[in-house]
Formats: structure tokens, sequence, C-alpha cells
């Protein structure tokens, strides 16, 4: 990247202009802490916020990622852009008139220039396909098409809806006509390339919706066709300013609504957003026919602290919600899910039933991980049996997860805690128990009379199966929270194993236990899978986080407890001691006593 003198005095009027706060307010929800604002980091998951921005230093920085920097490092890193562009795009938001070519030369200006081209090719095919609808003869068919489908014209104002004539030419010759490159248009997805030179309009006899990205530009379209036909739907391909899987439909136009609802209800048509909005229910936005991906949730936790997922009550609903369940897991954003009775989708079930009964269903919304859990309960029972039916329909949802860590770790954690079985059982063992549910049955006979809590079941059968890591675990302050006889009984055998390897501490380890503390044992080493050394990290990450947690509980309740005996017997001194502790842990200095 060059940088010019010139370019680097533009820079700075810029930054003066554009406060950071301000900027990075309209994103993500932020919070007064002291001298600085806090929030939720958008550049990794985390339910605690760990993201920082100091605006007397005009900075921000993440302490659970790392990510860190200026106005133009957050704009660019955000929005997807380099830096001639978020230049360029502050400058125009915070009125900074920028010197001709303030980006300098170089490859950077020159995708920031081609990015413009797409988008300016956009917008005026946007204006063009807008005016036809409004008032064209040719478009006579579209308007009695979206008035059929009730939408106002007033969100067809507000969302730009546009119609795509069914000629073959219309963009081709109007974009040149308006000084555009058909170069551009092309790169843009609005025209096709004949095979013989030439070109062809992409969009013919559609309704035509522009898709926004967050700073209002028009990225794509989406094209409905009147009445039957195929395909549905029509979406620009793919571009430089347009990635699927970011973006979000009519989040631009209802940011606002999602802001103050802090809640946003995800759909999946486009008409089901439009009839949300004529229906009242402003805070809504729709992916553009594809699965929810992680940068979809992150950007909506910057402006909401729930998801309702709004589906057909179909199967394809179904699925797309089970979909869901480990991204927003994984995510940790809070989603709640309302399937539609029949096959309505939002659009049909508020022409049927009204705006009052959708409110209804949305106060009833289920918790998306229940809900899921509850349809699976449903239909296979808890019994053993049905618990390994359940453990093998987990299975492909498992292996959907793809080989993102975090959401399989996450997902298995949080669906064996609730089966009451071992997360091992359930990434590895799926198989064995579905063959072998008679020893799958004695083997929880043996659980059982151990007692074990489900928290001590979890963390023993990862410390039996790696033992190297029980040092680690109890500087977590894994004693403080082992409490049953049996689980310290086989704890104080593990710590005496002194961290050796599995293949060599087993045998000791059996000998030298007795009964159900054994039989717990040996079916812990028969069935824990080989996990890699990456895996092993991070379930073992998440089990020290859930002790820190857990273990800062049990601590301030112990911290507690010894106040109210010190003010019992009147010992100021040891009152003030445990007063300070107390806040001490407040201040998440763990302290242990
Ligand atoms: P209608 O109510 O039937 O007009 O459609 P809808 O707006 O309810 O959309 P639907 O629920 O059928 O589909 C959800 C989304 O998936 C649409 O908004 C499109 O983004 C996308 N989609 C649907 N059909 C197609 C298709 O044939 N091709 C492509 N590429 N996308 C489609
Ligand atoms: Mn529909």
């Amino acid at each position: 990247m060059t940088t010019s003198p010139q370019r680097a005095e533009t820079a700075r009027l810029v930054k003066e202009a554009a406060d950071i706060v301000t900027v990075i307010g309209e994103h993500v929800q932020l919070k007064r802490s002291g001298a600085n604002l806090k929030g939720v980091c958008p550049f990794h998951a985390e339910k605690t916020p760990s993201f920082m921005v100091q605006p007397e230093r005009q900075t921000f920085h993440c302490f659970g990622c790392g990510e860190g920097g200026d106005v133009f490092t957050f704009v660019m890193k955000y929005h997807n852009l380099t830096f001639p562009e978020a230049l360029q795009e502050l400058a125009q938001r915070f009125n900074v008139t920028l010197p001709e070519r303030a980006g300098g030369g170089g490859q950077d200006q020159e995708q920031a220039q081609k990015r413009q081209a797409l988008l300016d090719a956009n917008e005026q095919a946007a204006i063009l396909y807008h005016r036809l609808l409004l008032e064209a003869p040719e478009a006579a068919d579209a308007r009695a098409y979206l008035a059929k489908r009730g939408v106002p014209a007033e969100l067809a104002e507000r969302f730009r809806l546009g119609y795509a004539p069914n000629r073959w030419d219309f963009l081709v010759k109007a974009l040149p006509t308006a000084g555009l490159d058909l170069e551009m248009a092309l790169a843009a997805g609005l025209i096709v390339k004949k095979e013989h030179g030439g070109f062809y309009d992409r969009f013919r006899d559609r309704v035509q919706f522009p898709i926004l990205n967050l700073s209002g530009q028009i990225v794509g379209f989406g094209g409905r066709i009147l009445g039957d036909g195929q395909p549905k739907y029509l979406n620009s391909p793919e571009s430089p300013v347009f990635e699927k899987g970011r973006v979000l439909f009519g989040l631009y136009q209802n940011r606002e609504a999602v802001r103050q609802a802090r809640r946003c209800l995800l759909v999946e048509g486009n008409f089901d957003l439009l009839a949300l909005l004529a229906h009242g229910f402003a805070n809504a936005a729709a992916p553009l026919g594809t699965a929810l991906t992680p940068a979809h949730i992150r950007t909506l936790k910057g402006y909401c602290d729930e998801t309702i997922l709004l589906f057909d009550g179909d199967t394809a609903g179904e699925k797309a919600a089970t979909r869901a369940v480990p991204l927003f897991l994984s995510e940790q954003v809070t989603a709640r899910v309302v399937l539609l009775p029949g096959s309505h989708d939002p659009d049909t079930f508020l022409a049927e039933y009204g705006a009052e009964e959708l409110t209804k269903m949305l106060a009833e919304a289920q918790s998306l991980p229940e809900f899921f859990f509850a349809s699976l309960v449903r239909r296979h029972g808890l019994t053993v049996e049905g618990k390994s039916r359940i453990v093998s329909e987990l299975g492909p949802v498992i292996a959907a997860i793809g080989d993102n860590q975090m959401q399989r770790t996450v997902f298995v954690a949080h669906f064996s805690e609730k089966l009451g079985i071992a997360p091992a059982q359930m990434l590895g063992g799926v198989s064995r128990l579905a063959v072998l549910p008679r020893a799958a049955s004695s083997v929880r006979a043996a659980d059982q009379a151990l007692t074990l809590s489900l928290q001590e079941r979890q963390l023993l059968e990862f410390l039996i199966a790696y033992p190297e890591y029980v040092e680690r675990f109890l500087a977590a302050g894994l004693a403080d929270l082992v409490t049953s006889s049996g689980a310290t009984e086989i704890l104080a055998r593990l710590q005496a194993l002194g961290g050796e390897e599995q293949a060599a501490g087993s045998e000791y380890l059996l000998d030298s236990l007795v009964g159900p503390e054994r039989a717990f044992v040996s079916r812990v080493l028969l069935n824990t899978p080989a996990y890699s050394v990456e895996q092993r990290e991070a379930i073992a990450g998440d089990q020290l986080a859930w002790l820190a947690r857990e273990g800062g509980r049990v601590r301030r309740e112990r911290l507690t407890r010894l106040l109210g005996e010190a003010q019992q017997a009147n010992n100021e001194a040891l009152c003030l001691e445990l007063m300070a502790r107390l806040r001490d842990m407040d201040q998440g200095q763990g302290v242990s006593v």
C-alpha cells in the first residue's frame, strides 16, 4: 500500500470527524464501563463482553480474540473493505471532502474502484427497475402481482422494489446510456455474456428486490418470477461486493427496529419479510435462501440480544431450525424458534390469522436447543433405547457441523449433559451404544450406584482418559467441586498416577479401585475415543471454563457463609477482610480461600 502525504492528511481529517463510538455503536451494542465502552465482540463468538472501545484514544480492542485498531481498522474488518474504501465510506458519512484519488495508487485502490463500479451499476439498475415498476405500462402485471401479494405502495418505495421487464436488452441498452460500463454490469451479475459476443439481461419479467449491505449500498438483487415458473427466485451471483453468507435481506432497512426491540425475527422468504412489515412487525431480516452462517449471526448480535427463527411448519423448516442449533450454540447467541402450523410461512400465516395470532406464537417461542431436544424426546422417549436412538439421530447433525471444533464441542457438551451420557459416547460411541444396548444399560446401573453429579461424571470421564490434565484441573479448583465420595476416591487415585499417560496408568488405576468406581473407570477406558490433541484441548478448555465459573460460585458461597458467621461473632476485622475478598471476586480477581 502506498501512502502519500496527501492521503495521510485526508485520513487524519476523516479520523477526526468519524467518532469511533458512533461508528462502532452502529453495529455493536456498547455499554459504558468506566472511561471506556464495552460490548460483545463482532469478530469472534462470545457471550460475555470483552470488546472495548476507548473514546479517549479512538481505538478498540478485544481481549477475547485480540482484534483491535482504529476506526479504519474496524470499518475495514467489519465491512470487509480495503483501506481506501473505508476511507471513502467514512469521508462520505462524516462530510469530509476527499481530494481526487486521495486513496493513492496501488492494488487496494484498483479493487476499491472496481467495487465502487459494481455498486454504481447496481444502483443505476435499481433506479431503472424501480422507475419501471412505478409507472411503465409493461409493469402492469408486476404491480398487480405485488398488490395481490399485499405489498403496500410505501413498502415498495422504501425497499425500492422494481420490475425487470420481459426483454433481453433492457439493461444492456439503458446502462450505457446512463454512462455505465457493461463490463462492470457483467461483473455485478446484472447481465450475461453471449457465446458469440454481446450481452443479455440476467433478470427478465421479475419483481426485483434490491439487497443492501449494512452501509445501505445495493450489493445484489433477488428477482421473483411473477406467478409460477422456474426458478422462482433468481439472485445475483456472488461478486466482490456480494457475499451471500454475510448479507441479510432487510436488516439495513429494519436495523433501528431490530435494535429497539433487541430482538430480530429471522424469516426465510423476501415476501415473509414484507408481510411482517405490512402487519407491523418491523424487526425482521432474511438470509438469501442460504443456510445461516456464523457471519450472519455475528452481524445480528450487534443489533439485538435474541433471534427468533420464524420458519415454515413443514419438514424443511424443522430441518433449517435443526441445522441452526450448533451454530447458535457455538456463537453463544440466544435463539428461539417458532414453527408455524401446517405448511404456513409467515406471509400466508399473517394473511390467514393476522398479527395478533402471530404475536401469541412469538410469545410462546421455544428456546432453539430445547425445541430441538424436545422434538427428539417426543419421538424417541428417554429410555435407554430412546437415548441411543437420539444419539444416532444427533450423529448426522454433528457430522453436518463439519470441522468447526468449537461448534462440535459445545453441541456435544450441551446434548450429552441433557441426556446424562458421556460426551465420548456421543462422539465416538454411537455405533457401540446402538449395537450393545444391554452392556450400556448395565454400565448405567454401575454409574447410578456411584451417584456422581453430571458435571463430576463429565470431568472424571475426561480425566480418566487423559490423566495428563489432572494437574491443570486441580489448579483450576477441581477439588472444590468434586464432592461425592465415589468421585473423590477416583480423583485421589488419578492424582496418585502423577499425570502419567493413559496406557501406563490405566492398569494401576483399575487395580486400585473396587466396586462401582472400578466399573465406572473400566467403562470409561473402554469407551473413550482417541481425541486428537486439538479436540482434547477444546474439551479441556470448556471444562476449565466451567470450573472457573462454578468454582467462583462455590467460593463465593463459602465466603458469604463465613461472613455471616463472623458477623454473628462480632468479629469486625474478619468481616472487613471477607467483604474485601468478596469485592475482589466481583471485580473478577479469582481469589481462593
Ligand atoms: P413466495 O412466497 O413463494 O413468493 O416466496 P418466499 O418469499 O416465501 O420465499 P421461499 O420461502 O419460497 O424461499 C425463501 C428464499 O429462498 C427466497 O426468498 C429466496 O431468497 C430463496 N429461493 C427460493 N426459491 C429459490 C429459487 O428457485 N432459486 C434461488 N436461487 N433461490 C430461491
Ligand atoms: Mn412465501
